[in-house]
């Protein structure tokens, strides 16, 4: 262990935990990990102490430590052996479930576990009701990314349990970011960048699937498909603009060009027979807004039209 080495317990030993309980340990930190399904602790012990030893050896001039790593037969016996809790499990209501009960004696609990921004709040609510100090987060990047640079986790809730938190989270990797007192904002970012990685990833293969159905090669599709992706970065710094603007000017195209075309394409996807629900979604969207007189208008406008108008008895399109 470092200098400023602490002792860290990781509830939860899949992939996620795994890559967490290295990066801890590779850091310098004393980490006990507890696993519901105890028969799988052993040989994923082996797996974290392996990378963490690497990672640690990496980083030092002198040969590194072995890494300080034990099991935890209870999660009770890992919160007694841990001054910060870090938990990483399947899902919110599964640590709700493995904690509650367990007497926390005034250790923070980090929640790492992935959730909606509405079951941050509850889980924050609900850690609050047990005195538990409580600091939630989402963690954006890999497994491999863990404790690397590019290694990147949001946080937020209480500031104070932040503060105490922090130094031991920067062995998590380069980009540890505290985004405020909100307990729901770090899962709020997470969920629109989730969408963004659902929609582009499944548009991405629906079009191999229309490319393909068309005898066209993967190969020679993914030629251009690649063209396409390198216009993300620039339309997500553009449309942020716009958006914060209010103003989208259709100098470089325009809705009422982008309704013709989504015709297009869904025709020829439906003619082969291919799901077109994420097609029929967008072009609902090009609808209302060219429905509601923005025709001329950019595409940045478009990320207002998502929204369903709930009316009484139905939701309109
Ligand atoms: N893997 C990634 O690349 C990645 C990236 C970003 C975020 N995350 C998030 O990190 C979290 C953990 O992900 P993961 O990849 O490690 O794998 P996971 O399959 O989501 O979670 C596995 C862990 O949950 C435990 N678990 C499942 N059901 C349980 C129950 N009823 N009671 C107690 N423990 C239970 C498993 O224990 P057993 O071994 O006993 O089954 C294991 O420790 C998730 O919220 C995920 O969304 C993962």
């Amino acid at each position: 262990m470092n200098s400023d080495g602490q002792k860290i317990a990781v509830l939860g030993l899949g992939p996620m935990g795994r890559a967490l309980a290295s990066a801890f340990a590779g850091g310098g930190h004393a980490v006990t990990v507890w696993n519901r399904t105890p028969g799988r602790m052993p040989a994923a012990l082996e797996l974290v102490a392996a990378a963490a030893l690497s990672s640690a050896s990496e980083s030092a001039s002198e040969p590194a430590p072995a890494p300080a790593i034990s099991i935890a037969e209870s999660v009770q016996s890992a919160v007694h052996a841990a001054e910060v809790v870090v938990a990483c499990l399947i899902d919110n209501e599964v640590v709700r479930q493995v904690v509650d009960g367990v007497d926390f004696g005034g250790r923070p609990l980090v929640n790492l576990t992935s959730g909606d921004p509405g079951q941050a709040r509850d889980m924050a609510a609900w850690a609050a009701s047990r005195g538990i100090g409580y600091l939630p987060g989402a963690i954006l990047t890999s497994t491999p990314m863990i404790g690397t640079p590019a290694g990147t986790v949001l946080l937020s809730g209480d500031a104070a349990i932040h503060a105490a938190v922090a130094p031991a989270l920067s062995a998590l990797g380069g980009r540890i970011v505290y985004l405020g007192p909100d307990p729901a904002r770090a899962s709020a970012f997470d969920v629109a960048l989730l969408d963004l990685f659902a929609t582009a990833t499944n548009g991405l293969l629906h079009a191999f699937g229309l490319a393909t159905a068309e005898g066209i090669a993967p190969t020679e599709f993914a030629a251009f498909a690649t063209g396409i992706g390198s216009l993300l970065p620039d339309m997500a710094t553009r449309f942020a603009e716009q958006l914060e603007a209010g103003d989208f000017p259709g100098t470089r195209s325009t809705i009422a060009s982008a309704a013709s075309g989504i015709r297009h394409v869904t025709a020829a996807a439906r003619a082969h027979g291919l799901d077109t629900g994420m097609l029929d979604t967008v072009r609902r969207a090009i609808d209302r807004a060219v429905a509601q007189g923005y025709g001329a208008d950019g595409l940045g406008r478009l990320a207002t039209a998502f929204r369903l108008e709930v009316e009484p008895g139905r939701i309109s399109e």
